[in-house]
């Protein structure tokens, strides 16, 4: 089986991008991460991918008179690329339900909390605030609604009573950088029609 051309959407610092590309380089990985699409120039991560050797480019939403604009660009870079499965890491844009659309089931998204619950921002301050006894993150499909989508796979860990957002955050994420690679070989793997 030939391996599924990858593109990951990234806004900021990439780690999870790390993640994925670290995993890509097994031979054995069902997938190749072909393109890094970034919507901020300054992107800690396009410099990541650029010195791992990965296409990246840059679509600045800023420059666009609307949403379906900007994501008509995107979806345009995607095709000439030839993508076959979209991880977004730490993309910071809504999405259209026409984008979402063009994806269906073969856009995945990592999410820091234990969906469904805790969905949107902040989620470590929030759990904190409640005096949640567990979190962890979750892998899911992007569906219009906001992290919405069927769960592929979730991780949990106990909150201690001496966690910050800081140490909260920080252990969540070394979840996610196992979590997200196992997903995506998952969903690449399948025989899911695309
Ligand atoms: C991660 O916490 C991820 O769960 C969320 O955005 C953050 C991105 O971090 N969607 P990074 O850019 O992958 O380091």
């Amino acid at each position: 089986m030939s391996k599924k051309r990858v593109a990951i959407l990234i806004s900021g610092r990439g780690s999870n991008m790390g993640a994925l590309i670290k995993a890509a380089k097994g031979f054995d990985y069902p997938a190749d991460i072909a393109l890094v699409l970034s919507n901020k120039a300054e992107a800690i991560g396009l410099r990541t991918a650029k010195s791992a050797g990965i296409s990246t480019a840059f679509v600045d939403h800023k420059i666009y008179a609307g949403r379906e604009d900007f994501e008509r660009s995107m979806q345009r870079v995607l095709e000439i690329n030839r993508i076959d499965i979209v991880c977004l890491a730490g993309f910071m844009r809504l999405l259209s339900p026409w984008f979402v659309a063009q994806w269906h089931n073969r856009m995945i998204n990592i999410h820091p909390a234990l969906l469904p619950d805790y969905k949107g921002l902040d989620t470590h301050a929030r759990v904190l605030k409640d005096g949640a006894k567990i979190h962890g993150c979750t892998v899911h499909f992007v569906v219009p609604e906001m992290d919405a989508g069927p769960i592929i796979l979730q991780s949990s860990i106990p909150v201690h009573e001496y966690d910050t957002e800081a140490t909260l955050g920080a252990r969540v994420l070394e979840q996610e950088h196992i979590i997200y690679p196992k997903a995506l070989a998952m969903v690449a793997a399948s025989n899911a029609g695309f």
